[in-house]
Formats: C-alpha cells, structure tokens, sequence
C-alpha cells in the first residue's frame, strides 16, 4: 500500500513512522502480550508511558514546573466552556477577540457563564485580517482574554502575542507544536489533539498553576482544572490509546530536533503554496499577507464550476481532503507537522498543471 498525502484540517496526518511504530506494539506491547490500550491507566506501564509523554511535551515547549499540563477528553469545544467555567469567577467579565469561527463558538458558550467584551472583530473584512492591538477596547476589569492564534477555517494566524495584563488564554488547536512559543506569557493554553499533537479525542490543557482552584461553584468535576492537576489526570480514565499516539509524536518531533527545526520545516512548506498561489493568476488565497497561516492555507480557483474536476483530479492523484471546509466552500490545505514537504511539492505540481489544462 502507497500512503496518499492527506491535506485533512483534523483529524489530520499522523507521522509515517509514528503509525509503523504502533502497529508494530498494537498486540503485544513491549513483550507484555497485550495491547496498551487494553491495560489499566493506573498500571505501572501506562502510568510511565503517560509521564514520559507529558515529560517530552514539556521538553518541546519548554513548560516550566510554574504550569500544569492536562490530558483531557472533550475537544477544544468543551474548553469552550471550561475556560470561563475555571476563569471568570472573580469579576464575571472576559475579554475576547472575534478572528472567525472559532473565536464566535468560544464567545458564544462564554456567555452562558458571564459576560464578553469583545475587544476587536474583524467580520469587515470577512476574517481575513487581525485586528491592530492599538484599536482593541480592553475592559479594566476582564478575568483574562482569550484569542484564536490560528483560526483553522478562514487560515487567519497571529505572529505576535498580545501583551496585556491579565491571564492570557489560547485556544492553540491548530499551531500548537508548529514552532517555539514562549509558554510564560499565557495564563492558559488548550488544543484538540487532532492536528499536530495525535488522533482525536485527547484535549491538551497547559495552565498557569495560580489559576487553579478558582472555579465557578457551578462548575462540573471533571470541568474543574484542578481535578485533573491534582489526579494526574486520571480523575477518570483517560484516553489511554491517544495519549500513548501522542507520546510517540513528541518523540518523533524530539528525534527531528524539536520546533525550532520543525518551524523552517513549516515556514518553506507555507511559502512555497502561498508563492505559487500568488504567482499563478488562477488561484487566490484571501488572506491579507501580514496574517496568512503556516497551518492552513484556504483558495479558491478563477471559476468555482472547476471546484468539483479539481477535487476529483487530485483525489486521483493521491492528494486527499482538499475541499474548503463547509461553511466557506473552495479548497484549504491543511499542512500540519505530518505533512512532509513532498506533499506541498506534489500538490503544487499538481495546482500547476491543472491550471494550466483550465486556465
Ligand atoms: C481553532 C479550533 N478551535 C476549536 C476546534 C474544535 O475542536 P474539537 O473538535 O476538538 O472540539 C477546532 C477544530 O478544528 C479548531 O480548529
């Protein structure tokens, strides 16, 4: 079997060998005759394949022993909810920023639990750019403030981190482990796992361990951070088989010389679609220049009639999951991590010559 190349926004790409090496200890880990995932969370075996996990990511970004790191269920929707359910207790007022549609589903569950300030929007110009920080209408009186980093659907990312007062919080689903962040300047970071970290259902939380314990009294248990800070996250069972995946991503990711390398992976993999893109008077990325994502890169072609041939060519030519997602239509091209640079090559090839036979 050939692997296609998958341009999936999530669940996204797994690494070759990462899926090699669990196929090879799917039925019998290490010699112990049964599969991790059929193995009691609280057995010495799991207990030291979760902590090693947990050990590599803090490595990757560089998390100090000031955070808690979290491996939870739910989705980065449920932080939806978890953020203003641990966070908003004091003053009952949050700010957040409106980059799209991932921002619009946090603000809108936030309000449930309190009120939002939204502190900049960028729906006049459909999403395609970010806000100046000097016109944002910051509340003196916010519990944190939430943006979107990478805004998955419009490819909108922010290159710059805010600088504000109060605990800064990031929904990272779709640029965590991209490149180095500095963790220090965020109160709270959350990402779904299904794009750079390992298959869904896993949820990573980093949270700065003086936001623990402030939670709304309504808030559920297993809402609560410090349940899992202080379980290990294993209040509950955890998704054992992801948190295992994920374990074997970092290690890969460690072996490739950590984000640093991988972000001049990235950044190459970015330019070359964004510069053809540009370049070709047949496709265009909306996006304005200064915000264009390194993560997922949405086009549309000259004619929208040619979507569907389109679509279907690149299927036939082992380029996977390229339709734009279904609220805006065209096509996007996710190239997380796993994405290896062929990919971009092949499927700029493939955007050339299909232009070339429509254009
Ligand atoms: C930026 C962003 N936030 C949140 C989500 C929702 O994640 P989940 O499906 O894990 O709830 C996604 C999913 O693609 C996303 O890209």
């Amino acid at each position: 079997m050939t692997r296609k190349f998958n341009f999936c926004a999530g669940p996204a790409s797994l690494p070759e060998s990462v899926l090699e090496q669990a196929k090879a200890e799917l039925s019998d880990w290490k010699g112990r005759g049964l599969s991790i995932m059929e193995m009691s969370h609280r057995s010495k075996e799991f207990v030291e394949v979760a902590a090693r996990a947990e050990k590599d990511f803090r490595d990757l970004l560089n998390i100090s022993d000031d955070y808690a790191v979290l491996f939870l269920q739910g989705g980065a929707s449920l932080q939806f909810s978890a953020v203003p359910l641990n966070l908003l207790a004091d003053k009952g007022i949050a700010d957040y920023v409106h980059t799209g549609q991932w921002s619009i589903k946090a603000i809108k569950e936030a309000q449930r639990y309190g009120k939002v300030n939204v502190v900049a929007n960028s729906e006049a110009s459909n999403f395609s750019t970010i806000p100046a920080f000097e016109t944002w209408q910051l509340d003196d009186n916010a519990a944190y403030l939430h943006y979107t980093p990478n805004e998955t659907i419009g490819g909108v990312e922010f290159f710059w981190t805010p600088k504000v007062n109060v605990p800064l919080v990031a929904d990272m689903s779709s640029t965590i482990l991209s490149r180095p962040i500095n963790v220090n300047d965020f109160g709270v970071i959350y990402a779904g796992a299904q794009k750079n970290i390992g298959p869904a259902g896993l949820t990573i939380v980093i949270v700065r361990k003086d936001l623990l314990g402030k939670s709304l009294p309504s808030c559920p248990i297993m809402l609560d951070y410090k349940t899992a800070a202080d379980n290990d996250s294993m209040y509950n069972t955890p998704p054992t088989y992801a948190w295992y995946l994920a374990g074997l991503v970092f290690q890969w990711l460690k072996d490739l010389g950590g984000l640093g390398g991988m972000e001049e992976i990235n950044k190459r993999k970015a330019e070359k679609l964004y510069s053809y893109i540009d370049g070709s008077g047949f496709y265009r990325n909306p996006v304005e220049k200064s915000c264009r994502s390194t993560m997922n890169i949405p086009f549309v072609l000259a004619d929208e009639n040619l979507d569907k041939p389109f679509l279907a060519g690149a299927s036939e030519a082992g380029l996977l999951n390229l339709a734009g997602h279904r609220s805006v239509g065209g096509m996007r091209a996710s190239i997380y991590n796993a994405v290896p640079e062929v990919a971009v090559d092949a499927l700029v090839n493939y955007m050339k010559d299909f232009a070339k036979r429509n254009g």
